[in-house]
């Protein structure tokens, strides 16, 4: 079995071809670089973009495939969440492929993208906890099979990826600022500046990351003669122990939430042996060391999508694709794009243009 993916829910317009052996045939991303201007994405922009390239990069795909448009059993797209005015443009050109050629149609969520991505490239069975660490999202999950999600903690003000871009901006690092934390990290001293872990002794799985954010801008402040960011100044030394610091803080908040979650999901799946990590923040190789070593201690088993496969991408919507499809979950050509879709929620109750509050 073939399937075409679609990704267009941020700022990467991409496709893939995978097949049931679990192989990608082929695949393509454009990383859209006019947001590196504005520190962020701009939503009509990224939207733009997805419009004037989701043709070539099909094609492309096709080509690299060696597989003709005919050839394919199912087409899946990202219908949410995400940048409604991208998400619309891939799930728009995945219906067009999927009416003409007579095939199936799949909406795929795009976090579940991320969440089965690693079984694609590992041998993880169901249940599996999952840390799905990406730009707009940060949750510990326990994923029992496609479309079954339990929820165990969730961020409860910024994503992991959303407080390493914030941090990365204030010390002038530009976007997106993950790998560029990660980069400076690697030259720094992590016990220089003392950050806080929010919400350590909460008892439950959840996150915050918005009381690191500030403690790093008040540090921040304090090299400026009128405690104004802007006017700080700051030397490469200094910008690498705080890019450290807060790497190691953000790692340790998160180790230390995934503990209880382990705990959690040993009591209520013991047949349970895979512990995975997804999204953006995934590929940063700190936090997979940090993870494969909390996975040694706790008997479990780490997995990770390949470093290219962790930040969006065609291939993680194809294979979604492809184990929904295996189950014959196919969806109606007027499946509405949604901007919010919970994963641990199954179809929204009206998802209506403004969509339903995750
Ligand atoms: O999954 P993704 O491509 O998009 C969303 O679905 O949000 O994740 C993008 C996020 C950005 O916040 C980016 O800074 C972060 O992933 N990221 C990283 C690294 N590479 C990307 N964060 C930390 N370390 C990295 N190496
Ligand atoms: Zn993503």
């Amino acid at each position: 079995m073939l399937v075409l993916g679609i990704e267009s829910s941020c700022d990467e317009t991409a496709a893939a071809i995978v097949n049931d052996k679990r192989e990608i045939l082929g695949e393509c991303v454009l990383t859209q670089l006019e947001h590196k201007t504005y520190g962020g994405v701009v939503p009509e922009i990224a939207a733009r973009c997805h419009l004037e390239h989701i043709d070539d990069i099909l094609e492309e795909t096709f080509k690299r495939a060696g597989i003709r448009p005919c050839e394919i059993d199912a087409v899946a797209a990202a219908a949410g969440p995400g940048l409604i005015g991208g998400v619309v443009i891939g799930v728009m050109a995945a219906k067009a492929l999927a009416l003409a050629l007579d095939k199936p149609f799949i909406a795929v969520n795009h976090l579940e993208g991320h969440a089965l991505c690693a079984r694609l490239s590992d041998d993880v069975a169901y249940p599996y906890l999952l840390l799905l660490v990406s730009g707009g999202h940060c949750q510990i999950l326990i994923v029992k099979g496609v479309g079954e999600f339990e929820r165990l903690g969730t961020t409860i003000d910024d994503a992991a990826g959303e407080a390493f871009d914030k941090v990365a901006k204030m010390l002038g690092l530009g976007y997106p600022g993950g790998p560029m934390i990660e980069k400076m990290a690697e030259l720094g001293d992590e016990d220089r500046f003392v950050l806080p872990r929010p919400l350590w002794n909460s008892g439950d799985c959840n996150l915050s990351f918005s009381g690191l954010k500030t403690a790093v801008r008040k540090i921040i402040e304090s090299y400026s003669p009128d405690n104004n960011i802007e006017h700080a100044i700051l030397r490469k030394r200094d910008v690498a122990d705080i890019c450290a610091g807060f790497q190691l803080a953000a790692t340790e908040s998160l180790i230390h939430k995934l503990k209880s979650a382990i705990a959690v999901f040993r009591t209520r799946y013991p047949q349970g042996k895979d512990l995975v990590v997804s999204g953006g923040v995934a590929a940063n190789t700190y936090l997979r060391r940090k993870l494969q070593q909390l996975a040694e201690t706790e008997g479990l088993k780490f997995a990770a999508p390949p470093i290219r496969f962790c930040t969006d991408n065609g291939v993680m919507i194809a294979w979604a694709g492809m184990e929904r499809a295996l189950k014959g979950m196919y969806d109606n050509l007027d499946f509405k794009p949604r901007p919010r879709w919970p994963l641990d929620a199954d179809a929204p109750k009206a998802a209506g243009a403004g969509g339903v509050k995750a």
